[in-house]
């Protein structure tokens, strides 16, 4: 009877017992987030399944009743798989379209789901186990990621390259060095998130709206069943937190940030100016009306989608700092940036880890600029210290030597002996071999350093720890 009364009136059917007056479509418009929310159906119907089982298992549900839900949730399921499901803005969300659709299906039956549960435990559950499948597919890319980038260090092992500090040249690196300074990025990244999954691993499901239920619940039974590890330990706590997508976002825009700098460096290899590689086609595109130009494009596009994995973490933060425990409906403007996030994330590390094979080095380039600048300098000031030289001492004669090549339109190496000489009566003939740039990265080949011998051993370590953790998963 009070159905009818209800559908009469056209009041929410979940929650509109104590209305007496519809909600206008302006307010359903505003509150409603199935638009987005539907995305976290099969784990919204996963929870479901679950929390199903639990109920027969403490005998809220009968064995007949447990069987007809999860038969007809399966069901709705497939429909929502195949795109048949019709969903409905004025059922608000993805919770009670499918607990609607669920009723329109079997009836009263169907209305006892809901039983000692909350759409606050309901979608914090979602939402969890959701961002741990996102979780497990985002490391695995980096991995790839990784790899061809760990690939291209050894192909360019011994490829020299200027290394530079305030954009200046600083000393000769190898390219195979600079390649493995991005592993480094993404390698701490990748724990990261790991470290991040710990957290979402974590069953809320059984917190109720916020003080629990008054069922005798098996939690351990529902968390064995979705594949978590651990149980909330506070209802409060559970319904409301959200720092697990605030930490996701934070790795996110960490992660973002690395292939932003990256893609810098693209952009500026890839100028005419720099010339140091060439993007293949495929990950530039042209002008329309500058006939000569192939753009990088796709780095800068990168580093432009950084900005707004950013603002979501601003967003997420701002979201939650004003929020009075325990669930308030602000939570639920968590879902498009952490969606959003996800989403760019995944694309911008799938789209880097195609580019990375497909950068050709221009050796020759590297080289000519790393032998200019006066990068093997503090290789000089280095051989004076080795002559007995004060560090600082030696610093001053190399600066006075550069200044002499700098006036002398040369580079440190075409400075004559004799010359040389006038600078530091220590210098002889041998110093012509640390002022090259081969000798000067072979002679840093401590751990860390860009010696070709050392980057390629550290290389093949990298390779292996990958292929290690890519087996572990
Ligand atoms: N759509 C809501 C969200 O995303 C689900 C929980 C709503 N709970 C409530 N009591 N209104 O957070």
């Amino acid at each position: 009877m009070k159905e009818t009364k209800l559908k009469d009136k056209n009041i929410n059917q979940s929650w509109g017992g104590r209305f007496s007056s519809e909600t206008s479509d302006f307010v359903k418009q505003f509150t409603a987030s199935v638009d987005f929310d539907q995305r976290l159906a099969e784990k919204d119907i996963e929870c479901s399944l679950a929390h199903t089982s639990m109920l027969q298992k403490i005998g809220v549900l009968t064995s007949d009743e447990r069987e007809l839900i999860q038969k007809s949730l399966q069901e709705i399921a497939t429909s929502i798989n195949q795109g048949s499901f019709e969903w409905s803005e004025d059922l608000e969300d993805v919770h009670m379209n499918i607990e609607a659709a669920l009723t329109a299906k079997i009836g009263d039956v169907g209305k006892k789901l809901h039983t000692g549960r909350s759409r606050n435990d309901q979608i914090s559950t979602d939402v969890r186990l959701w961002l741990m499948d996102q979780i497990d597919d985002i490391s695995s890319i980096i991995l790839d990621v990784q790899k061809n980038i760990v690939e291209l260090a050894v192909a360019e092992h011994d490829t020299i390259m200027p290394g530079f500090t305030h954009l200046q040249v600083a000393q000769p690196i190898t390219f195979g060095h600079h390649m493995l300074a991005w592993n480094q990025m993404f390698k701490r990244d990748y724990e990261r998130l790991l470290d991040c999954r710990k957290r979402v691993d974590c069953n809320p499901l059984g917190s109720a709206a916020i003080a629990g239920t008054g069922f005798e619940i098996d939690r351990l039974h529902t968390s064995n069943l979705l594949g978590f590890s651990k149980v909330s330990e506070n209802s409060l706590d559970a319904v409301s937190d959200r720092d697990f997508v605030i930490e996701f976002c934070a790795f996110a825009s960490t992660c973002m940030m690395h292939l932003s700098r990256m893609s810098e460096e693209l952009i500026i290899w890839a100028s005419s100016q720099f010339n140091f590689i060439n993007l293949s086609d495929k990950f530039c595109t042209g002008s329309s009306i500058m006939p000569q130009k192939k753009n990088p494009d796709i780095p800068e596009l990168i580093r432009g989608k950084t900005g707004r994995v950013f603002g979501q973490l601003m967003s997420l933060l701002t979201l939650m700092k004003g929020q009075p425990l325990a669930y308030n409906r602000d939570n639920q403007e968590d879902k498009e940036p952490l969606f959003d996030s996800v989403d760019t994330l995944i694309n911008c590390l799938i789209i880097f880890k195609e580019m990375v094979p497909n950068i050709q080095v221009n050796r020759e380039s590297m080289l000519k600029s790393a032998k200019s600048g006066y990068s093997t300098a503090t290789d000089l000031a280095d051989y004076l210290v080795k002559k007995s030289v004060p560090f600082r001492d030696a610093h001053k004669i190399v600066g006075e030597l550069v200044n002499h090549a700098i006036k002398s339109k040369c580079e440190l190496v075409d400075i004559d002996i004799e010359s040389m000489k006038t600078f530091s009566d220590v210098i002889s003939d041998d110093v012509y071999d640390v002022l090259t740039v081969e000798g000067s990265v072979r002679s840093r080949s401590h751990l860390g350093g860009t010696a070709p011998k050392e980057v390629s051993k550290a290389a093949k370590h990298e390779l292996e720890s990958i292929k290690r953790l890519n087996a572990k998963k």
